[in-house]
């Protein structure tokens, strides 16, 4: 079987076009919208991501600022930020981004943030909201995830998702959001995670199979059924020395093996990845909206 590739590049650039043409609207009738972005510590992957976040804000036209605190910042600090932040109407969102530095309990932070301007979508009012039915913001890489299905013409309506992996970013919130009686979702999802004893059993039933695992090449093909659809929502940083880095990204899925037997697979680096900055770009736009009574 040939697969499809579910180009997550193509998928991002056709909704960033979309949000640049509302951000424009928005500009029209006196609206900037704006994204504050918080990054502590010298973590490298979230330094990329922060500054990839702050490209993609460029390119669409959202105004956005970075605020660097050093690794020692105290919780206090941060959360004396965040308040400041959630007061300040130049940012109609706030992005924390995680990890924090272990002597700051995220959690605290993620609670201190103003829910309408979580753009995230991971302050428990938000999870909550997702959970029944009433999202006000859908986190990022779930929502991306919604997208990559639904745009590429595998609708998970009616299906049987499997999702492997159940944090709080990725698995939990995508299970969320596809299970909502709603176009573009209503499927019957099953979690899997790390106390799962029959997971191959389980994996093998999945129309389409969500892997969030955060291992590399854990789902291999005898894990899949023939004609599956697969996500993959792996980043995982593996030894490369032929490269400069030092590394390559891999995701979580065995690709070469598994998109023999898929009828459509997303890749990695190129699937999931880009959708995740894409969708928050939308959040801000919707952010933007609301705290201008446009929504
Ligand atoms: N760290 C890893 N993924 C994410 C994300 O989607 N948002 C934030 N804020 N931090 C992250």
């Amino acid at each position: 079987m040939t697969a499809q590739i579910i180009d997550g590049n193509q998928i991002a650039a056709s909704i960033r076009a979309e949000t640049a043409e509302e951000v424009r609207k928005l500009k029209a009738r006196g609206v900037n919208p704006g994204l504050a972005v918080v990054l502590v510590g010298d973590n490298p992957a979230s330094q990329v991501y922060v500054r990839n976040k702050g490209k993609a804000c460029e390119e669409i036209g959202i105004f956005s600022e970075t605020i660097h605190l050093p690794a020692t910042a105290s919780e206090a600090e941060v959360l004396e930020l965040v308040g400041r932040l959630n007061n300040d109407p130049k940012f109609h969102g706030i992005l924390v981004q995680l990890p924090l530095p272990k002597q700051i309990d995220e959690t605290k932070v993620l609670f201190a943030m103003s829910p309408d301007k979580d753009v995230d979508g991971f302050h428990p009012v938000n999870v909550g909201k997702l959970l029944i039915g009433e999202p006000v913001f859908m986190p990022c890489t779930p929502a991306g995830v919604q997208q990559m299905l639904v745009r590429s013409g595998n609708s998970p309506e009616g299906k049987h998702v499997v999702v492997c992996g159940r944090s709080n970013i990725v698995g939990k919130p995508v299970a969320a959001i596809l299970m909502q009686k709603r176009p573009g979702a209503n499927a019957t999802v099953t979690i899997c995670h790390t106390g799962t004893r029959n997971m191959t059993e389980i994996t093998r039933q999945a129309d389409i199979l969500i892997a969030a695992a955060g291992s590399p090449a854990f789902i291999k093909a005898d894990m899949v059924k023939a004609g599956v659809v697969v996500i993959d929502v792996g980043v995982n940083r593996v030894d490369d020395p032929t490269r400069k880095s030092g590394f390559r990204l891999a995701g979580d899925v065995d690709f070469d093996a598994v998109k023999e037997k898929a009828a459509a697979i997303s890749p990695v680096p190129g699937g999931v990845g880009p959708m995740t900055i894409t969708m928050l770009m939308a959040n801000t736009v919707k952010a933007a909206k609301m705290h201008s009574g446009l929504a």
